[in-house]
């Protein structure tokens, strides 16, 4: 394939991206993450796995790209991400017609998954460029808005679990044991302490906050351990958890300094551990002065996002407040394992971020978009005429307000 012509390779390609997104990608459990890098774990099976799951994943939501409005796929930066996808899949088809039994071939494989890996690092980035450009070009409208947030929210979570997967082989069979984390299977640690994570997540955004606000404020934490009388643990992928706690600890900082410019004490960020039988959810609490209920929804789209362009390549934002995907990207870290990440705010007062992921292992199993005419009828949805009086944005007189009221009321 390597030596196939650029033209050669777009005449194949769509071939394979069609025979791939036939198939359902499947998703594992954490047992099963832990299974493929047990003591007997075998490095051929997870070849053998991946060499067809990869080119599933990518497969599948290759042709949710191409669904998007025309004007969105032709920017230049969405054209880049999908020649990445593109370049990608051929590389792991390479692997098709190897032999699983040659310990080269196995090593040219965790080589390839490196090089992926690296060649997507600025996907995110790069997609919210090519969204940039496309709102600065194009009127919006709720349809398409829509489209656009539920596309990227299926194309960010395959990224994370395409990454799981690369990132799971390369670790265990990279040859080296992990000598900073010897008891971490991968990226997932069976014994995760949770308050360690929090602990770590606060202290990084804290040196972040102080560097740039010279003040910051202080953690309280409470961890609640219905089973035992011990700190809460449980099997996850630290890195995953770390995220979502900086992504939180920062808005909360940054929510509460701004909150108390004029005051001398700032009030501590509260964090509560909690594991029950079925959930382990982490409430952070500040008393940063909280969001209308009515923006909620809004802090997690990827539309309406109020941060100024990022810059790709050096990838430099304001060390508390980027281009406004915290939210949104943490949320689909939660979701991945069968989580959620839900905020609660009181105008005036304060918020609540409260963090749901599965305490049994046995609960957390990816939850991974599938493209099929269910996924296509999504994007086909026509706006539907409202059902509900739509208020007067300006202030009326009363006059007007009557009959507006009226007219509501009459039907
Ligand atoms: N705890 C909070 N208190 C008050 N406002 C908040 C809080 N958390 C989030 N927000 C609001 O939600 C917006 C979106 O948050 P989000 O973390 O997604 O993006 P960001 O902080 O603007 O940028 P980024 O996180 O990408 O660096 C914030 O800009 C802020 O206005
Ligand atoms: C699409 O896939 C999902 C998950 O496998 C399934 O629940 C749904 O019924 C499928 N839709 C169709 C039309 O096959
Ligand atoms: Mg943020």
């Amino acid at each position: 394939l390597s030596l196939c012509g650029r033209t050669q390779i777009v005449k194949v390609v769509p071939k394979h991206i069609e025979h791939f997104s036939k198939f359902s990608p499947s998703p594992l459990s954490m047992k099963q993450f832990l299974d493929f890098g047990s003591i007997n774990a075998c490095e051929k099976t997870s070849f053998v796995f991946l060499r067809q799951e990869l080119p599933v994943r990518l497969s599948n939501i290759m042709k949710e790209i191409n669904l998007l409005p025309d004007r969105l796929l032709t920017t230049p930066s969405v054209q880049m991400v999908q020649s990445w996808y593109i370049q990608s899949l051929m590389e792991i088809l390479d692997f098709l017609d190897k032999n699983p039994d040659d310990y080269k071939v196995l090593g040219e494989f965790v080589d390839a998954l490196v090089t992926i890996r690296n060649r997507h690092n600025d996907v995110v980035p790069t997609m919210a460029q090519g969204i940039i450009e496309y709102k600065e070009a194009f009127a919006q409208d709720l349809v398409t808005n829509q489209n656009i947030q539920y596309f990227l929210d299926r194309f960010y979570l395959s990224r994370i679990s395409i990454r799981m997967l690369i990132n799971q082989h390369t670790l265990i069979f990279d040859g080296s044991a992990n000598p900073v984390h010897p008891n971490t299977i991968g990226s997932i640690d069976p014994h995760c302490q949770v308050g360690d994570v929090v602990q770590d997540a606060f202290h990084s955004a804290k040196m972040l906050c102080d560097q740039y606000y010279l003040r910051s404020p202080d953690l309280i934490l409470q961890e609640m351990n219905k089973k035992k009388n011990l700190p809460v643990s449980m099997v996850y992928v630290p890195s995953h958890l770390y995220h979502m706690l900086f992504e939180l600890f920062k808005n909360a900082m940054r929510a509460t300094i701004e909150t108390h410019e004029n005051s001398n004490n700032l009030p501590p960020i509260q964090v509560m551990v909690s594991l029950g039988g079925e959930d382990m959810s982490i409430k952070v609490s500040d008393k940063g002065g909280g969001v209308p209920f009515r923006r909620i929804e809004n802090l997690f789209s990827y539309m309406y996002s109020t941060a100024p362009a990022p810059q790709i390549g050096e990838y430099t934002r304001p060390p508390l407040a980027g281009f406004g995907y915290g939210l949104p990207i943490s949320r689909l870290y939660a979701k991945y394992f069968q989580g959620d990440l839900q905020l609660y705010s009181m105008e005036g007062h304060g918020t609540d971020a409260v963090i749901y992921l599965k305490a049994l292992s046995t609960d957390s199993i990816e939850r991974l978009p599938v493209y099929n005419t269910t996924a296509l009828k999504n994007y086909k949805v026509s706006q539907e005429a409202d059902d509900w009086c739509i208020p007067s944005k300006e202030p009326l007189d009363l006059r007007n307000y009557k009959v507006a009221n009226h007219a509501c009321s009459a039907v």
